[in-house]
């Protein structure tokens, strides 16, 4: 196996250019671009929508259609489609919708019911010509196509090397390779070797994914598995500054400041009812290690406004700063 990349180096995925090879994975629920606009601001070298359903934007689905909003701010966020019909997923990535878009990944991973029963996401790790199809079709749009998957469907039947040869030779432009079979689903070590034996197998860029929480664990990744970057998904969620830790950069980790610009983000396109939800679920994680922190989050789970917001968050801060 060749050492991995080096961390923090550039990458070129199609004509794209990042300043960085640490990513941030798509995640349902969390990547919206105020999020993104966060984690740009400590340092990710590319950041993702959240799995967005090709038929859904076929049949026009306003809901839909609002995760693939983006901010002009943001350098080049990719999309990330889902679906399991090669003409809707290609129909997607040339339609108005993802217009702004030079790169779109597809999903081949998500392990939820839901998804696979419809012979989605990882579904398609047992589906190679439906899987080969799909990135072909997707190829036709002219854009830049990369695949984020699994190494396989359950312990013991690991594809990823064969599946990542498959992708290539479809037309993908990156692959992205959760080191855990679907029956893992988020937990247990990734599998570093399964990881390694997909880089082995193909040229085009690969990026490793599962379990980088710190620098150190984006090292090891880099180094187990000779991959050329690393994408992280929980980690960045917890706490979008780790960014910064990884790449060794050393900015400071304001968590009332960010909860602040995330919240005025928000605000401006959601509203203030979905905001409140939203940066509810945030602030607890961001305020993680701080002392207090249980009951710090069941009080800020009662709160129904912003400013009721903004209020629990002053008595925290407050708080924290007295028993400093
Ligand atoms: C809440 C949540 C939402 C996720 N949503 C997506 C998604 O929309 N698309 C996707 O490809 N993976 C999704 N994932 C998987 C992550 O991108 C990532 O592959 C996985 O969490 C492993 O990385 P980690 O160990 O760094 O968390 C999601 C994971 C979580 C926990």
């Amino acid at each position: 196996m060749t050492k991995g990349a080096e961390l923090g180096k550039g990458l070129k995925i199609g004509d794209t250019f990042t300043p960085n090879n640490v990513f941030c994975a798509p995640l349902a629920g969390y990547t919206d671009f105020a999020f993104r606009k966060l984690c740009y601001s400590f340092g990710a070298g590319l950041c993702f929508t959240e799995m967005v359903s090709a038929k859904g934007l076929k049949y026009n689905s306003e809901a839909t259609r609002q995760l693939l909003y983006r901010d002009k701010s943001e350098p080049q966020t990719a999309a990330q489609l889902f679906g399991s019909d090669p003409h809707i997923l290609r129909e997607a990535c040339e339609s108005a919708d993802l217009e702004g878009f030079r790169l779109i990944d597809i999903n081949m991973g998500c392990p939820v019911p839901k998804v696979y029963k419809n012979g989605e996401g990882s579904a398609l790790l047992a589906d190679f010509p439906r899987a080969a199809n799909i990135i072909s079709e997707c190829k036709k749009s002219g854009k830049a196509i990369s695949v984020k998957f699994r190494i396989g469907l359950e312990r013991g039947r690991v594809v990823a090397a064969d599946f990542a040869k498959l992708c290539e030779d479809a037309g993908a432009d990156m692959i992205t390779v959760h080191g855990r079979t679907r029956d893992m689903y988020y937990s247990g070590e990734p599998d570093y070797a399964a990881i390694a034996s997909a880089k082995a197998a193909v040229k085009i860029p690969v990026i490793a994914n599962g379990g980088v929480f710190s620098r150190a664990d984006a090292l090891r990744m880099l180094d187990e598995t000779g991959a050329d970057g690393v994408m992280v998904a929980r980690a960045a969620m917890y706490d979008p500054h780790v960014f910064s830790e990884i790449l060794g950069g050393n900015d400071v980790w304001d968590r009332r400041a960010a909860i602040e610009v995330q919240t005025a983000d928000m605000l401006l396109f959601y509203g203030e009812k979905y905001t409140v939800v939203q940066m509810r679920k945030m602030a607890s994680f961001y305020l993680r290690g701080m002392r207090g922190c249980a009951q710090m989050r069941a009080k800020l789970f009662t709160c129904g406004t912003i400013s009721e917001l903004r209020a629990v968050l002053d008595e925290i801060f407050a708080s924290n700063r007295v028993s400093d």
